[in-house]
Parts: C-alpha cells; structure tokens; sequence
C-alpha cells in the first residue's frame, strides 16, 4: 500500500477490504531519518526541564503519524474507565495527548512510545505544557520491542496489519484484565466486547482473557 492510501485509511479508518487490499504489507516511513542506531529512552523526570537525549530514529515507522482527535481520546479513556491507579501504555505515541490526557483528567500514569524522535520532543513539552510530567513518560523505542508487562491499560492508534502483528505480543506479555482500547482498526478474530462510533471515528475495546481462546493464539 503506497503511502497517501495509509493514510487515508488512517484518516477515514476505512477497513483496507474496502480498497480492495488485503494488509499493509511495506513499512512507510514517517521520518526523514533512517540511521540504524539503538534504542534510546528519553525519560520524562520530576525535574521542570527534560534533558532530551534524542537519538537519530532506529527504523523507519510502520505507521505514520495522525493524531487522534480529542473527542476520540476522550472516548477511549471514557470506555476504558482510566483512573488514578492505572498504568496506560500508548503503543506509537505521536504528540502524547492520550497519555497526557489520562493523566491531566484522570491521575494515570502514563508511558508513550514511539519510534519518532520528534514526536517524543513533542510529547515532552506537551506534558510539561499541561503539568504532568511526574506523572508520565515517553520511550523512543519500537513498540515492538517495549515491555508491557506493566500495563492496566493499552491505546492504540495503528494500522490493521500492525494491530495483528502486535496481538501475540499483547496475549504474551499482558496480565489478564488488562483493558485494550483501538481507535479505527480491530484485531481480526479477536471481537471487541464493546464497539463505539465517536464524531464518526470507530473505537474497538477489549479485555485480556484469564485464558487466550485457542483460535487466538
Ligand atoms: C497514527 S499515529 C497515532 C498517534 C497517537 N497514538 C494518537 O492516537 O494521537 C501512529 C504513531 O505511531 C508511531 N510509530 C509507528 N511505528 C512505530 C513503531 N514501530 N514503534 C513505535 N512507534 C511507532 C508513529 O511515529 C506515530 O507517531
């Protein structure tokens, strides 16, 4: 899928059946820069101003960024009843506003990750902007390789192929419970218990079964 049909789908959240297209098969770039460096956290501290070690971007991204728009984050942190006890993870964080949200509206704690250096600059200071930056923190990392087994609550903004390729890891490493929440894409076979139409934006909601059914694993 070439790269303007990305990201119409993420724009309209059109199911890629309805272009006739069976997944997303080419990583799109959303980044001019492709050095192959490792991964580097740039941790949010208690501190007023972040030290920012951004690092060149490891890997081109396999989504590019759209951000969710507020009356949708709002509806997502709405349907997964976040509170001050959770620990939300936001896989491909862009500007931070899911996790920050959380944590203005509701006390969460939050981890944004995203492979993006600027989006992760950008998160930063939106943080800070809003006055939680004790409370979340944002990871230049590949989601793909972050340890989520901390998590109460996951929020994904991805791409169908994506969503399907990160579903093992997410039956892997959640505890069950834990509470997953997708704006526009679903996880094939895996049904949502709750489906929501936001301001035209599809929101899917899972739980993290005790027990993965078989067809799922
Ligand atoms: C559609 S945007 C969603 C942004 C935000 N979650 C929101 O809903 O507003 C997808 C984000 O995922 C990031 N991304 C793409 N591939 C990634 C990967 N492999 N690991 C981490 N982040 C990734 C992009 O840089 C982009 O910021």
């Amino acid at each position: 899928m070439n790269f303007s049909k990305i990201l119409l789908l993420l724009t309209t959240g059109f199911s890629v059946v309805s272009f006739g297209i069976t997944g997303c098969t080419t990583p799109q770039q959303n980044s001019e820069a492709e050095t192959q460096q490792p991964a580097v956290i740039v941790q949010q501290t208690d501190t007023p101003t972040p030290t920012t070690t951004a690092q060149p971007q490891e890997r081109p991204g396999d989504v590019p960024y759209v951000p969710t728009p507020q009356s949708v984050v709002d509806a997502m942190l709405k349907v997964a009843k976040v509170g001050k006890n959770d620990v939300l993870y936001d896989l491909g964080s862009g500007d931070g506003r899911i996790v920050v949200t959380a944590a203005q509206k509701f006390g969460t704690q939050g981890v944004g990750v995203d492979i993006n250096p600027e989006r992760i600059e950008e998160a930063n200071q939106n943080a800070q902007k809003a006055g939680v930056s004790d409370r979340v923190k944002f990871v230049q990392q590949d989601l793909f390789n972050t340890d989520l087994s901390k998590a109460t609550v996951v929020t994904l903004y991805l791409l169908p192929d994506v969503n399907l390729k990160l579903r093992p890891k997410l039956f892997k490493e959640l505890k069950p419970g834990t509470r997953i929440v997708s704006h526009a894409f679903d996880m094939g076979d895996w049904k949502p218990q709750q489906t929501l139409n936001v301001d035209g934006k599809t929101i899917y909601y899972w739980v993290v079964p005790e027990n993965i059914p078989t067809n799922l694993q």
